[in-house]
């Protein structure tokens, strides 16, 4: 039987760290926490603002998933310094994405309809595949039938579906249905052209639920509900080893 893969990604624990300019958490220890309890992937936005990932998060990320055998997934504007970036480390996978400063997250996939966007996003592919051949490009966008047949005219391996707007209308306990139908619509597009179909964006467990159940996307991207979980899922465990540590040492007098 095959399962999807999940690529963990791991921008937020560099958040945390950036917060107090602190060398911890080490971004490099979750990777290699995700990697080792059955992740299939890292993956890592390097921000043109460096909010979160490091330059030097880069290498060290991508040393320990060469390490533990599986692929880092490198997210990235199409600018020319990203794409200097991903041919100097060759990871194995880029995901390309569209990028504003000001915005929160990424906000909604990328436009390759409106003709320059087009050929920004086409030259950092073929500059991709041209100095880095061995590594996989997917494009983030959003699931409509006229982007994903322009995404067929590009050297891609794959798309990766913003589920944001999914996860949004599954929080706020809309109806499901048309995201799920633009999906399998989605999915035969892409699978007919041999690409592979990825999706990302704001999921949980709950709301991956459906989408696994749909069983058409191969791989999911989740990264700020991971992290936001594990918070719960590990204090309790750091404060008990906080207090046993503190009553180790009687106070005097
Ligand atoms: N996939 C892509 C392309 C993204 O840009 C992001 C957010 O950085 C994610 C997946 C993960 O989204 P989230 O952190 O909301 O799970």
């Amino acid at each position: 039987m095959k399962f999807a893969r999940l690529g963990v990604n791991i921008d937020h624990v560099a958040t945390l760290r950036q917060q107090r300019g602190e060398y911890y958490p080490e971004v490099v220890r979750a990777a290699e926490v995700a990697l080792a309890t059955g992740a299939h992937q890292i993956t890592i936005h390097l921000r043109e603002d460096r909010r979160h990932i490091q330059d030097h998060d880069v290498p060290t990320v991508h040393e320990m998933c060469k390490k533990m055998g599986l692929p880092l997934n490198l997210e990235m504007g199409c600018s020319e310094e990203m794409v200097k970036i991903a041919i100097q480390e060759r990871p194995e996978w880029v995901c390309l994405v569209p990028e504003k400063r000001e915005e929160r997250t990424t906000e909604g996939g990328l436009d390759i309809i409106d003709s320059i966007n087009y050929e920004r996003v086409k030259k950092a592919c073929d500059d991709i595949k041209a100095f880095s051949p061995t590594t996989k490009i997917s494009l983030f966008v959003e699931g409509t039938e006229v982007v994903l047949k322009k995404c067929l005219s590009l050297k891609i391996d794959a798309v990766e579906i913003h589920t944001g707007e999914y996860a949004r209308d599954f929080l706020d306990k809309k109806d499901l249905t048309p995201h799920l139908a633009n999906y399998r619509q989605g999915a035969k597009i892409i699978k007919e052209a041999g690409l592979g179909f990825h999706a990302g964006h704001g999921l949980t467990f709950e709301s991956l639920a459906p989408l696994l159940e749909d069983a058409q996307f191969e791989e999911y991207n989740i990264g700020h509900w991971i992290i936001a979980e594990s918070v719960f899922i590990g204090l309790g465990h750091v404060v008990k080893e906080m207090v046993t540590l503190i009553n180790k040492y009687p106070l005097k007098g």
